[in-house]
């Protein structure tokens, strides 16, 4: 039997892509109450759904991170459904790949607005909740742009080193509180945040991993020879909500078959 997190209530954030969708349905699987949140409602639904058919407990809800007030509704909304909050993923992300020069303030605001500033949020929004709980755990969704400088795509660059010091900062303000703060950095995920053109994360043939020449160059940077996939990163959160992470905070959990180093 895996590591077990009955009793757990969990707002996952991006809960309807790939990497939070499969931590959705792990810690559903685990014994969590799952709150998933997305700003596109027919993903989190689905998700949701694939809880409730293994037999676990969850809601969808809209929740376009950036917005302060929406974050207060669903935290609201998490309560009522199952109590107190003691899990957060803040995994909502965006990307613009492309270089200094041509990286606009619109995408700075988009990508630093959704990573960074969303994941401030929600850490404000879900502390409340968490002193009621006795106590609970926040995870940030690092990157290896989180320790090594790229040449694309500065905000993303500083969105997620950035997160490195928020972690800090909230494990640092709320460790008395039994609140924890973990960054969890998966290295190259299979996901469509690396293959699909979507609003917050455009793809085209020089980045998508539909192009096998773009898939063969993240293997390749990747030690242990094959992408990380969704589930690899979901273990570790729930490694990160477990007891078993009970002394873990402020640190770094990197997930990348050793593609940072
Ligand atoms: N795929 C990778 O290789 C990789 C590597 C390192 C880190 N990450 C990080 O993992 C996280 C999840 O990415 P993924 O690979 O699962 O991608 P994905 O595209 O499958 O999922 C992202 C989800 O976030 C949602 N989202 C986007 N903007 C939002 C907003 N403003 N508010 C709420 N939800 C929003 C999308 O609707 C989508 O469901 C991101 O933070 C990303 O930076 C991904």
């Amino acid at each position: 039997m895996g590591i077990r997190l009955d009793g757990a209530v969990a707002i996952i954030t991006g809960g309807g892509g790939a990497i939070g969708g499969a931590q959705a349905r792990l810690l559903g699987a685990s014994g969590a109450s799952v709150v998933v949140a997305d700003v596109d409602l027919t993903k989190a639904e689905a998700v949701a759904a694939d809880v409730r058919a293994a037999g676990g407990l969850a809601i969808a809800c809209t929740l376009d991170v950036r917005d302060g007030d929406r974050w207060a509704a669903v935290v609201g909304v998490a309560e009522g459904a199952f109590g107190p909050v003691t899990a957060l993923a803040n995994n909502a992300g965006a990307n613009v790949r492309v270089s200094f020069d041509e990286q606009t303030e619109q995408m700075w605001d988009l990508i630093v607005g959704t990573i960074l500033t969303g994941s401030f949020l929600g850490i404000k929004a879900v502390v409340p909740s968490m002193r009621r709980a006795g106590g609970g755990t926040i995870v940030n969704l690092g990157s290896i742009a989180s320790t090594r400088a790229g040449a694309m795509s500065p905000a993303y660059g500083a969105a997620k080193t950035g997160l490195v010091g928020l972690t800090r900062s909230a494990a640092l303000s709320y460790a008395t509180d039994g609140i924890r703060c973990l960054l969890v950095s998966p290295g190259h995920v299979d996901t469509p945040f690396l293959r699909a053109n979507t609003d917050y994360s455009p793809n085209d043939a020089t980045t998508s991993l539909d192009e096998p020449a773009n898939y063969a160059s993240r293997v390749a940077s990747t030690p242990m020879g094959r992408l990380m996939t969704p589930d690899d990163v979901a273990r570790a959160v729930r490694f990160a909500f477990s007891a078993e992470a009970a002394a873990f905070t402020g640190s770094s959990l990197v997930v990348d078959g050793g593609a940072a180093m």
